[in-house]
């Protein structure tokens, strides 16, 4: 997902500019601080009081050119006009969070209009075309069959959530004028892992296999998740 999403900041900006970022759902800041380490101005909306309490902790522990390079926000990712100007950020992230969203298209579009023209969206969802995988492969056969016709599903955590179908969300990008420039598949192979999974001795190997598969058809397409980069017009 990193490298994924270097590649597409590397490709639409010069090197070494300082970027707007605005990572919605944050989460613990993983893509925020991991940006901010590498020179960019990093802004994060988090809904939850115990993520952004991580967040700030993780932040709290970084050197102060790090520290003041970050600006944390808690609220709804749904609110970002109330918080920002149009227009004001060169690249927004908005990864793991459309699951939890019923309406992902009005998100989407506040999103969109934080951008700058020619600023980058990254979206990453889970793939509702590719929805009996996860059952399938389990050995959940009636998981899988009724999974083919439908965007909801219970995730790990036990939450009733939502999938985002590729087609849907190529036609939502285009709607608001930042039509999809590249996508990739992410967890082609590694879906079934357990979530206590130790770290492999073959890491680089398995982030190789996976980050090889994330950009071919037809693997990509059959990914538990799908990273979506738009642009803005
Ligand atoms: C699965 S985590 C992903 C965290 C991080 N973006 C990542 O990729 O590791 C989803 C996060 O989105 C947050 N979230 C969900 N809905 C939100 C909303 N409407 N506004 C802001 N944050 C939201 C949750 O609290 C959670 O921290």
């Amino acid at each position: 997902m990193a490298r994924q999403l270097d590649e597409q900041i590397a490709g639409r900006f010069p090197v070494g500019q300082r970027l707007r970022v605005l990572d919605v759902g944050m989460g613990q800041g993983t893509q925020a601080l991991r940006l901010a380490r590498l020179g960019h101005q990093v802004t994060g909306v988090e809904q939850d009081a115990t993520m952004i309490a991580a967040a700030r902790e993780a932040l709290a522990a970084q050197p102060e050119g790090i520290r003041e390079r970050v600006r944390l926000v808690q609220g709804d990712g749904r609110d970002t006009g109330v918080h920002f100007l149009p227009g004001s950020f060169d690249v927004v992230l908005c990864h793991g969070v459309l699951m939890y969203v019923e309406e992902p298209d009005p998100l989407v579009a506040g999103l969109a209009r934080m951008l700058a023209p020619g600023g980058l969206l990254s979206l990453l969802v889970r793939n509702g075309d590719a929805l009996a995988m996860r059952p399938g492969l389990a050995g959940d056969w009636a998981g899988a069959l009724a999974a083919f016709d439908t965007t909801a599903y219970r995730n790990r955590l036990g939450l009733d959530v939502r999938a985002d179908r590729l087609s849907a969300l190529t036609a939502t990008l285009a709607g608001i004028a930042a039509p999809l420039h590249a996508w990739y598949g992410v967890r082609v192979f590694t879906d079934t892992a357990a979530d206590d999974a130790p770290i492999p001795d073959d890491l680089e190997t398995l982030l190789a296999a996976e980050e090889r598969a994330g950009r071919t058809d037809p693997y990509r397409g059959m990914a538990a998740l799908l990273h979506l980069c738009g642009v803005r017009g």
